[in-house]
C-alpha cells in the first residue's frame, strides 16, 4: 500500500462512517478535521473517548494524532479549501423514505458559512438516487457554483470497518466535474481498489442496489432454509454447493434468523420506496423484506414444537446485537424475539458480551446476564440470536447438566448438530435436519 499525496479533508458528522473514514483518511496521511452537531461527543473524542465499538478504531485513532481533529464549529472545516465528506445520517421515516434533513442541514449550513474556491462536497450518506442533482442545484442557487459536488457511497460493514476501508473492493465515485472526481480519487491513491468513475445518479444506485441484492441474497436463502426445514436438506451443506458456482460465489448464503443493522432493513425499504415514489412496483423487494420479517419469528415455532405452551418457561437469548463484533442493537433479531416471546408468557433472559448496557433501555423485561454460563442456569431452551465467537467457549458439557430442558434453537447455525447432540441437547437449526 503506497500512501497519496495528503488532501485537507473535513468530515461533517462524527458518527460510526465518519469516524471510521477519518481515522482511516488520517492513517493514509490526510489532514483530517471531524465536526460533529453533539459538543459532548466532540469533548469526549478529543480527550481519546470512542464512544462506538469497533475493532481497532481506538488504536487506529490514538495512532494518528493530530493528523485527526474534533470541532463542534463547521466554520473550521471551511476556512480553507477542503474535501468534505458528508457522514450524517439518513434514516428510515414511517413512509420507508430515507429521511434527508440533516443532510440539507449541512448543505444550508456550508451556504451561511460561505465556502471557498477549491472546497468539494463528496456525499457519503447513503441517499435517494436524484439527491445529488437536487444538491447541485441547491448549491447552484445559495451562491455556491464554485464548490464541486460528487457521490462517494461507503460500503463498509460493521466490524470489520477498517478492514473493508483499507481493502476495498471497489472505490465509487460519481460526478459530473472531472476536477471534483480527481480529488475525491486521489483520498483512495495506494489501496490499490478497482475505481468505478461514473454519474452521480449512478453512484447513488450502486450503493442501493449493493444493499438490497445482498439482502435478496439473504432472504433467498432464508426462504431455501425453510423449505430444507420441510423437506429434510440440510441449509449449510446447500449453501456450500452453491457457493462453488463461480457465478454465485459463497458469500451471503448464511441463512439464519434474517438480517438486521442499520443499512440493509432501512436501505432496502429506501429502494422500495425509491421505485414507488418513481412509479415502479418494484415486488422482488417487498418479498425480500416480507422474508426477513416473517424469518425473525421461526424461532418460537421451533421452541413450541420441543416445549409446547411457552408461558412460564425461561428461554435465553445468546447474543442480543444484530451480528456478532458490534455493539449496535439496530433491527437486531432480538429486539422482534423478545416481545415475541414475552408476549407468549415466557420468562427472557439475555446474553451478550457487549451490549448488555445498551440492551438495559431496549429489551424492558428482560433479564440481563454478561455470564453465559449464569444465563444458561435452569432455563428451558437457549436461543442463538448472534453468532458472537463467544459462544464457542460455553462449557456447554456442565450446562448440559444446569439447564432444566436441554434445548438449543441455533438461529444461526453457528454450532455442530452432532457434538451437541452427543453431549445430551435437543438441537434445532434453521434449515438443518432434526435428529
Ligand atoms: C452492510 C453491508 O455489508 C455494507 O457493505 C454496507 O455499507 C452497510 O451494510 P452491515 O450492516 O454492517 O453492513 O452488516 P453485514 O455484515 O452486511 O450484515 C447485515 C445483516 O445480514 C446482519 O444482521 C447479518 O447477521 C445478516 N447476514 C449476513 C445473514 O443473515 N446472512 C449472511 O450470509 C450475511
Amino acid at each position: 500500500m503506497s500512501t497519496p499525496q495528503p488532501q485537507k479533508v473535513g468530515i461533517v458528522g462524527a458518527g460510526w462512517v465518519g469516524l471510521v473514514t477519518g481515522a482511516c483518511l488520517a492513517e493514509l496521511g490526510h489532514d483530517v478535521v471531524i465536526r460533529d452537531v453533539d459538543e459532548t461527543r466532540v469533548a469526549a473524542l478529543s480527550s481519546g473517548e470512542i464512544p462506538i465499538y469497533e475493532p481497532g478504531l481506538e488504536a487506529c485513532v490514538r495512532a494518528v494524532g493530530s493528523n485527526l481533529r474534533f470541532t463542534g464549529d463547521l466554520a473550521e472545516l471551511v476556512e480553507e479549501p477542503r474535501v468534505l465528506l458528508v457522514c450524517v445520517g439518513t434514516p428510515a421515516m414511517y413512509s420507508g423514505d430515507a429521511d434527508m434533513t440533516a443532510v440539507h442541514q449541512v448543505v444550508a449550513e456550508l451556504a451561511a458559512a460561505g465556502v471557498p474556491e477549491g472546497t468539494v462536497i463528496a456525499m457519503k450518506s447513503t441517499v435517494p438516487v436524484g439527491t445529488g442533482s437536487a444538491i447541485r442545484k441547491e448549491l447552484d442557487e445559495r451562491g455556491l457554483k464554485h464548490v464541486g459536488y460528487a457521490s462517494n457511497p461507503e460500503f463498509l460493514a460493521e466490524g470489520t470497518a477498517l478492514k473493508d476501508f483499507k481493502n476495498p473492493d471497489r472505490v465509487v465515485v460519481g460526478g459530473d466535474d472531472d476536477e471534483a472526481i480527481d480529488r475525491v480519487v486521489a483520498l483512495y491513491d495506494g489501496l490499490g481498489a478497482p475505481l468505478v468513475r461514473t454519474d452521480v445518479a449512478s453512484a447513488e444506485m450502486i450503493k442501493l442496489a449493493s444493499n438490497a441484492f445482498l439482502a435478496t441474497r439473504i432472504s433467498f436463502v432464508n426462504e431455501i432454509a425453510n423449505v430444507c426445514d420441510a423437506t429434510g436438506a440440510d441449509v449449510t451443506e446447500v449453501a456450500r454447493g452453491m457457493g462453488l458456482d463461480k457465478r454465485l460465489g459463497p458469500h451471503f448464503l448464511k441463512a439464519g434468523i434474517g438480517f438486521g443493522g442499520s443499512c440493509f432493513p432501512k436501505d432496502v425499504s429506501a429502494l422500495k420506496q425509491l421505485a414507488g415514489n418513481s412509479g415502479y412496483h418494484f415486488q422482488l423487494l417487498n418479498a425480500v423484506i416480507e422474508v426477513n420479517e416473517l424469518q425473525k419469528r421461526r424461532v418460537i415455532g421451533k421452541l413450541t414444537k420441543h416445549l409446547g405452551s411457552l408461558r412460564g418457561k425461561v428461554v435465553t437469548l445468546l447474543g442480543l446485537t444484530f451480528k456478532p463484533d458490534t455493539d449496535d442493537m439496530r433491527e437486531a433479531s432480538s429486539l422482534v424475539l423478545a416481545s415475541r416471546l414475552i408476549a407468549e408468557g415466557a420468562d427472557v433472559r439475555g446474553w451478550d458480551p457487549v451490549a448488555v448496557e445498551q440492551a438495559r433501555a431496549l429489551l424492558p423485561g428482560v433479564d440481563l446476564f454478561e455470564d453465559a454460563v449464569a444465563a444458561l442456569e435452569g432455563v428451558d431452551a437457549a436461543v442463538i440470536v448472534t453468532e458472537w465467537s463467544h459462544i464457542g467457549d460455553i462449557p456447554f458439557a456442565e450446562v448440559q447438566k444446569t439447564m432444566r430442558t436441554p434445548l438449543i434453537v441455533d438461529g444461526r447455525n453457528l454450532l455442530d448438530p452432532a457434538e451437541l447432540r452427543g453431549l445430551g441437547f435437543t438441537y434445532e437449526g434453521i434449515g438443518r435436519p432434526s435428529a
